[in-house]
Formats: C-alpha cells, sequence, structure tokens
C-alpha cells in the first residue's frame, strides 16, 4: 500500500518509499564493510523491525544469520508504556557472535536500552545497533546506534513495518496520520 491509495488517512509523508529503498541500500554497503570477514547474526524485534530486517539483510552481501526476540512496546495507543518485557526470546545461542540488533524506530530508547543490557549478559563477540528511525527529542534512555537510517521529528509515524493499532504496516511509505485516524 502507498500513501497515496488511502490519502484521507494520512497528514503527510515522511519518507518515500524510494527513499527508505536507497537508504536501507547505503546502510548496507557500510555494513558489509564494517563486517567482512565475519558473519552477523541479525537480531529482529518484532513485530515492527519485519520490513527494515527483510531489505536490509537482502541488500547486504556479507553472510548472516537471523533470529528474532518479542517485547512489550506500545498497545493500541501512541505513547510509550516504559515497561519492557520479553515475549519472544532467541532461539540462537549468541556467545561469541557478532550480534546486530535491527530496530524499527527509537523513541525512548527504553526497549533498545533493556534490550542492549539483557544481551550482554550473553558474552556476544560485538553487540551493534541498526535502527530504521531515530526520534532524537524523545530519547530517555542513552542508546548507542552505529547504524541509522533518518532522525526523525517527535511526532507517530507509520509504514514500513511501524504500526498504528495493528495497522500501516505494509505501508511502504512512511507517513504522519490523519487527525481523525486516532482522535
Ligand atoms: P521506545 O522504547 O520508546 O524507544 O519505543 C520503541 C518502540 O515503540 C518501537 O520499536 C515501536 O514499536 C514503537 N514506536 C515508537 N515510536 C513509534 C512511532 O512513531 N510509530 C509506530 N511505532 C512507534
Amino acid at each position: 500500500m502507498r500513501a497515496a491509495d488511502l490519502p484521507e488517512d494520512f497528514d503527510h509523508v515522511l519518507y518515500s518509499q524510494e527513499e527508505v529503498a536507497s537508504r536501507i541500500a547505503e546502510i548496507a554497503t557500510v555494513i558489509d564493510h564494517d563486517y567482512a570477514g565475519r558473519e552477523p547474526l541479525l537480531v529482529g524485534v518484532l513485530n515492527g523491525a519485519v520490513m527494515t530486517m527483510a531489505d536490509l539483510c537482502r541488500a547486504m552481501k556479507v553472510h548472516c544469520q537471523m533470529d528474532w526476540m518479542a517485547v512489550s512496546s506500545y498497545g493500541a495507543g501512541t505513547k510509550s508504556s516504559g515497561v519492557v518485557r520479553i515475549l519472544k526470546d532467541l532461539t540462537t545461542d549468541i556467545k561469541d557472535r557478532d550480534v546486530l540488533i535491527v530496530e524499527d524506530i527509537i523513541d525512548t530508547g527504553l526497549t533498545l536500552s533493556y534490550l542492549v543490557d539483557n544481551l550482554r549478559t550473553r558474552e556476544p563477540a560485538s553487540l551493534e545497533i541498526m535502527a530504521m528511525f531515530r526520534k532524537p527529542e524523545a530519547l530517555t534512555a542513552p542508546v548507542d546506534v552505529k547504524y541509522i537510517g533518518y532522525d526523525i521529528p517527535n511526532e507517530f509515524v507509520v509504514g514500513f513495518g511501524l504500526d498504528y493499532a495493528g495497522r500501516y504496516r505494509n505501508l511502504t511509505d512512511v507517513a504522519t496520520l490523519a487527525e481523525h485516524v486516532y482522535k
């Protein structure tokens, strides 16, 4: 689905499908360079990171593996609950592995700072983060992100895996919602 298919649902488009794709390709090139000769384990954070993971790993040229975690995040609303809980853990032992967390968006940073602390106790050889979007104004927990797609304003966005009440993950552009959708 493109934003133009449902124009009444969106306020404005931040990034088009084409812009997102070319940014992902740029990041994949940097990751290929950084991980040359190694085989990273990409850890995707469900559900939002599905699209970022799918596009990033297919744009990469180094071998990699994938695993997934699910953590509690927002409910049906647009504000962080501040509570992080593991709903689905990794199936891979990450001890001595080069782990790259793949995340859709960093808002407060609470989810990722919890995840990083948790994964570090499992003694990976290295642990880095790739996030497609980040809202610097909303950041309350410190997170050291190595690869970032875009820094965006502190507004709620949907598309490219990001949802509102379960919808819009299949929107290929990244857009803000029209007020009538959430009011
Ligand atoms: P944080 O813990 O506050 O950094 O929140 C991270 C998670 O909240 C992300 O993985 C998303 O699932 C969700 N989230 C944060 N901001 C947005 C947004 O603008 N749109 C959709 N989901 C969001």
